[in-house]
């Protein structure tokens, strides 16, 4: 194998690991969000009417307006009458991913 191929194999190969997994966030997502957000992200009416608060859908211009680091913060700690939810900052990276893909 020549010294570029090497090279480039090792790019490809560092990129996968940094990049942040969608499908493992979609994973993730469905485990951890899903029952109150919805598959798409459109809020669930049952959990909002529960919880007196009017969710946005998180595919939504002012929920994806929101820089990553805000949306996992969000993930993370919780925001407003969510909690904090308990995941890996790399899960939390992953499900950012994947709320990206939702962008209606
Ligand atoms: C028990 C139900 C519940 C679960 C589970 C849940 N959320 Fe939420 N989430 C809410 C509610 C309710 C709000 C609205 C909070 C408010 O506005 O006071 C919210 C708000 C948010 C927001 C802010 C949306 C906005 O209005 O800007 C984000 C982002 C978010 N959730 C992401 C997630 C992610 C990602 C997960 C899974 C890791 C998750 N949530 C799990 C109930 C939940």
């Amino acid at each position: 194998m020549k010294l570029t191929q090497i090279i480039f194999i090792a790019l490809v190969l560092s990129c996968t690991a940094n990049a942040a997994d969608v499908a493992a966030g979609k994973a993730a997502y469905e485990k951890s969000c899903k029952k109150c957000h919805g598959g798409d992200g459109t809020p669930n009416p049952t959990i909002a009417k529960m919880m007196k608060v009017e969710m946005k859908a998180l595919s939504s211009k002012e929920v994806q307006g929101k820089s990553d680091a805000v949306l996992k913060k969000e993930t993370l700690e919780g925001v407003g009458k969510m909690k904090a939810i308990a995941i890996s900052d790399a899960e939390a990276a992953n499900i950012v991913a994947f709320l990206r893909t939702l962008k209606s």
